[in-house]
Formats: C-alpha cells, sequence, structure tokens
C-alpha cells in the first residue's frame, strides 16, 4: 500500500481517539453496548435546539431552486452579514460582512486561515493541552508546530512563550474554553500575552497573528464571562463554528471572522477566501448556511452540560482523582493516578470505561473524559473510575 511516510507517521501519532473508537466498538460487541462507558468522544448526544428544525422546515416548505448552486467562496451575503451582527452584538467591536467567511466548520476555518498567512518553514505556536489537529493542520500548511507548555493548571508559561517567538513565528493558536482542559484563558492572562506579542511585531515590524479557535465560546459554566483576546490584541483572527453550541458538528459549518482592526484586512480576507476555493472546500455547506442564518443566537442547554460536569467532579473527587474544574466547554482533564496516562487509560479500558490519554494532547500524565454523553454513561462510568483507582492504591 502506497502511502506516504509522512502519512503512516502521523496516522500513528494521531491515533489515541481512534484506538479509543476501534476498542469501544469491539469492547461493546463483546459486553453490551449498554455495559461499556464511553467517555473518549467530543461529540455532542444533545439534539440540536428545535429552532433549527423551524428553519430547516421553512427552507423545506419554500424551496428555493436557485439554493443549491455554487457561490462565492465567502459564503452568502446574506449569512456573512447575520454573522457579523451577531459578533457585533457579542463583543465590543463593529463586524461588517466584508470581516467574515462561512467555513465547514472550526477545522476548515483553521485550514484557511494557516493555508493563507503560511510560508513553508513559518512557525505556529500552540500551547500544552491541545486540539490535536493543529499540530496536522499547521503541517498540511508547510508550517513547524511550536509547543509551549502550560501549568498545572492548564495556564500556559509566558516566560517559555517569549523565548519560543522568533523571526519565524507567524502565529499563535489559543483555545478558551479548551479542550480538553476546560479552562478559561482569564483577562490578565491575555493581556499579558498581547503584550509579549506586541513587542515582537514592533521588533520584526510585522504582524504575527492570534488564531482564537472558539467553538466552545458559549459553553462556560457558573456565570463566567469568557474574556475575548479581540479586545486586548489588534492581529486578532476568529475560527468558530456551530458543531458545539448548536450540537451539529456532521453539518460542518462554521466561520472566520477578522478583527476589524487588522491593517490591510481586504488582502488577508483575500487569500483566505482563495484558500476556501484551492483547498477544495469551495464554500460552505449551501443549505446549512441558510439554516443557522436566523438562529445565532440559540442554543442547546448548557444546563445539561453543567449538571454532568458537577456530577462527575463530585464523585470522581470522592475517588481521590485530582483535577481542575472545569470551567468549559464538555471535558474534565484529571492527573493519571500513574505517571504512565496511556497505561491508566489501558486499566480504565480493562473496566469498561473508555477515555483518552492526555499524550495524545501533548500533556502526558492526565487524561480527557469527554461529559457530552447521555446520562447512563456518566453513571455508569463511576463503578470504573472507582475499581481502577483502588487497583494501583
Ligand atoms: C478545540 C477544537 N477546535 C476545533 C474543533 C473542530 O470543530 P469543527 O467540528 O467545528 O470543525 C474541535 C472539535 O472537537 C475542537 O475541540
Amino acid at each position: 500500500m502506497t502511502i506516504s511516510n509522512k502519512m503512516k507517521n502521523f496516522l500513528e501519532q494521531g491515533s489515541w481517539i481512534r484506538r479509543m473508537f476501534e476498542d469501544g466498538i469491539e469492547l461493546k460487541k463483546k459486553y453490551g453496548a449498554e455495559n461499556v462507558y464511553d467517555l473518549s468522544l467530543g461529540n455532542p448526544i444533545f439534539s440540536p435546539p428545535d429552532e433549527l428544525y423551524d428553519e430547516l422546515r421553512k427552507l423545506i416548505d419554500n424551496p428555493d431552486k436557485s439554493a443549491h448552486r455554487y457561490m462565492p467562496n465567502a459564503g452568502l451575503d446574506q449569512t456573512r452579514s447575520k454573522v457579523a451582527d451577531f459578533l457585533t452584538k457579542t463583543t465590543n467591536h463593529h463586524f461588517e460582512l466584508s470581516n467574515v467567511l462561512m467555513t465547514g466548520g472550526a477545522g476548515g476555518a483553521l485550514n484557511v486561515i494557516l493555508k493563507a498567512i503560511l510560508d513553508p518553514d513559518d512557525e505556529v505556536i500552540m500551547f500544552t493541552p491541545f486540539f490535536p489537529e493543529y499540530f496536522f493542520y499547521t503541517d498540511n500548511h508547510a508550517g513547524i508546530s511550536q509547543i509551549v507548555d502550560s501549568d498545572d493548571k492548564f495556564i500556559p508559561d509566558l516566560d517559555s512563550f517569549n523565548k519560543k517567538i522568533n523571526n519565524k513565528t507567524k502565529a499563535v493558536i489559543i483555545n478558551s474554553p479548551n479542550n480538553p482542559s476546560g479552562v478559561v484563558y482569564s483577562e490578565k492572562f491575555l493581556i499579558k500575552m498581547s503584550e509579549i506579542l506586541n513587542n515582537y511585531e514592533k521588533k520584526f515590524n510585522r504582524e504575527i497573528f492570534v488564531i482564537s479557535d472558539e467553538p466552545y465560546r458559549r459553553i462556560v459554566f457558573d456565570g463566567l464571562d469568557c474574556p475575548n483576546i479581540l479586545d486586548y490584541y489588534r492581529n486578532t483572527i476568529v475560527a468558530s463554528s456551530f458543531s458545539k453550541d448548536l450540537a451539529i458538528p456532521g453539518e460542518r459549518i462554521g466561520y472566520v471572522a477578522l478583527s476589524p482592526k487588522i491593517n490591510n484586512q481586504n488582502l488577508l480576507m483575500d487569500g483566505i477566501v482563495f484558500a476556501n476555493r484551492i483547498l477544495g472546500f469551495v464554500n460552505a455547506p449551501a443549505f446549512m448556511q441558510r439554516a443557522v442564518s436566523n438562529i445565532l443566537f440559540s442554543s442547546v442547554d448548557v444546563e445539561e452540560y453543567l449538571i454532568r460536569r458537577n456530577y462527575l467532579c463530585d464523585e470522581l473527587e470522592k475517588l481521590g482523582y485530582e483535577f481542575e474544574k472545569p470551567q468549559g466547554a464538555f471535558y474534565l482533564f484529571p492527573k493519571s493516578p500513574i505517571e504512565d496516562d496511556v497505561k491508566f487509560t489501558n486499566l480504565l479500558k480493562e473496566n469498561k470505561v473508555l477515555v483518552v490519554p492526555g499524550s495524545g494532547f501533548g500533556k502526558k500524565g492526565y487524561f480527557r473524559i469527554s461529559f457530552c454523553v447521555d446520562w447512563p454513561s456518566i453513571e455508569g462510568s463511576i463503578e470504573g473510575f472507582k475499581k481502577t483507582i483502588e487497583l494501583i492504591k
């Protein structure tokens, strides 16, 4: 079989979640699906809000036969304009249609941004623990990933960050609320990070972009306000999607939004639009662009995630697991009770609980629990967490 050596390596490196998925299928065959507690995937089980179905019905009942054709690569003006209004109302910044491009999810958004801004060997900084695809997306566009570690509260180490920046640094990807840690970066952190970047921008006399990957922005707990990097850093590009807050990841719909403060905005947007075309996305799915445009303020019920977070935190704390309580998103990232997180997740698997080792997110010694799953999986998993920690005490 002739696939590239690089792809062979990537298959191995990127296999954590896939392996869990495959093991899950095996275990479910062996013990019955109801006896296996799969907390490995960030695939929300909740139904999208009713408003989405109302919009879909309207589109079906009043068919516009021209609605399925190619369109401008940036997307439908009507949708871009509504996303711009949504962003204007939910941030302190005034967005126009020309600042927005519709994409195939946040994954599509990240790829078109990186394609537009990277020259070969340009560097992209990412903070641990990170969404593993950042590494592969950066490579897709001939960039080099530079990894900066975080402390035990998952706050990136800004001294290391400062040292990592050089004249090849083109962008920094941040993700708050974070997958997998659930951390929301504070205003103080964002300000300090921006100061460091501003100094380097002056030194090199060019932009360093912050790419703010924010598909979980609206999933925050305890009344917390998620500070917005747009408020602190000029050269910010937002990548977002409706995958998580409308629970429609299979529909592949998201957007790129350029901070209105970026200089030479038009050239950057032209590059991103062209990238959407030549990466073969062409344009974001037409039907979904129409469907989401009137329900941008709708969301799944965040309370459902909160109930799950609270239950898991209470139960795991009683069992002696150590973790930071997630402030947002729908993941818990506890410390592995033994140093080897892969070994620990294998022990959990023997007790029919599927989670992902922290190594898959660039952070050894931890593991990720997804709590966007049904209640029986959450409740049923506790016995497996109990047996496994008792085994190693
Ligand atoms: C941090 C992060 N960024 C991006 C994505 C990709 O999201 P989308 O489905 O919108 O492409 C995910 C999906 O899990 C994610 O967790």
